[in-house]
């Protein structure tokens, strides 16, 4: 099949990327790293969380965070919601896009969001109700689509069944999400497969953990199916408090060179983008964690 001639790349960095942080990051370092990536192109940026400080304090700050952002025209500023609590909190915020989050496994179900998925998808009807009823767009991520810290192995049917229970809701668009980083590209194929039974093409996006290096591998067979949208965390920020030892996600840094040599268009400035990558791990006293980020860090110091 014919590759994309065009990625949308969602930076979720400010989010996942953060919320693993053991170390307080002030809002003013969440917004300055949310300014560098839309001065870096990216037009979708996931910004914080709507949940419980007490489960996640790091994105106890969302709605300073979204309020001190500077909004740029054209892009779209999405947050998590779990549930109408969060929802309603976010309201003022003024997200573009929400985001309703369910796991394609039981245990990680109740290890996340504390409520089997069955509950997990009554919760959401009425954030996606409310949603939709203001023109907000929803998009629901599929957590653990191939594999589960708790239940090992994830079958692809289990994702057919959530992508299917989100759509009955009405959720927009799907996520297959790889929370801890161990698909493989045939793997991922599946769960992908999966989720398209229910969904179209354009309202599916690949959202890979790299903690085994598998996830450009992952993107390239996800590409070759023509999924075209992903979410990525620049400098490779990221885990998931409930999903221990899981790294980041993919870096965006290292996205967007592959996607740059297959030449498909992302509309984000790669120079621009490793800046953003070196402000935030500055900020966190190390090394980006992306090698495209390093190298053209060492070739400019070189
Ligand atoms: P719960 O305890 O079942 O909720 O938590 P509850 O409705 O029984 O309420 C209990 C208390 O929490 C109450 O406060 C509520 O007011 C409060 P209390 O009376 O005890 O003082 N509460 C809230 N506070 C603020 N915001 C809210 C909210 N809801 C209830 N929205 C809940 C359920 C979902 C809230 C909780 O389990 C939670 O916050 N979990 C956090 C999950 C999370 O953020 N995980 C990380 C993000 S997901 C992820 O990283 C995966 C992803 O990247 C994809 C992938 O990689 O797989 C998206
Ligand atoms: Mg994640």
């Amino acid at each position: 099949m014919k590759l994309p001639s065009r990625v949308k790349i969602v930076d979720v960095g400010p989010r996942d990327g953060l919320q693993n942080e053991k170390g307080h990051v002030p809002a003013e370092v969440k917004i300055g790293l949310v300014h560098r990536l839309q001065d870096a192109g990216l037009k979708d940026i996931e910004v914080t969380s709507f949940v419980s400080p007490k489960w996640v304090p790091q994105m106890a700050d969302a709605a300073e965070v979204m309020a001190g952002i500077q909004r740029k025209p054209g892009v779209r500023y999405s947050v998590l919601t779990p549930n109408m609590k969060g929802f309603e909190a976010a309201l003022s915020s003024r997200p573009d896009e929400v985001v309703v989050f369910g796991a394609a496994s039981e245990a990680f179900s109740q290890k996340n969001i504390n409520c089997s998925i069955a509950e997990s998808i009554e919760r959401f009807a009425p954030v996606v109700e409310a949603a939709r009823a203001k023109g907000i767009h929803v998009r629901g991520a599929i957590s653990t689509a191939v594999g589960c810290p708790y239940e090992g192995e994830i079958a692809p049917d289990r994702v057919e069944l959530v992508a299917k229970l989100m759509k009955q809701i009405g959720v927009h668009h799907v996520g297959v999400c790889d929370t801890i980083g161990v698909g493989t590209p045939r793997k991922v194929q599946a769960a992908m497969e999966a989720a398209l039974k229910h969904y179209d093409i354009d309202d599916i996006s690949g959202h890979f953990h790299d903690t085994y290096g598998q996830a450009l591998g992952n993107t390239l067979a996800s590409l070759e199916m023509g999924v075209w949208q992903y979410d990525a965390s620049v400098a490779g920020l990221g885990g998931c408090p409930y999903a221990k030892g899981a790294t980041g996600n993919v870096a965006t840094e290292d996205v967007v060179f592959m996607l740059q040599g297959l030449g498909i268009e992302t509309g984000i400035d790669l120079d621009k983008l490793v800046d953003a990558g070196k402000y935030i791990s500055d900020f966190l006293q190390r090394k980006p964690n992306s090698r495209a980020g390093t190298a053209i860090l060492n070739k400019r110091s070189g």
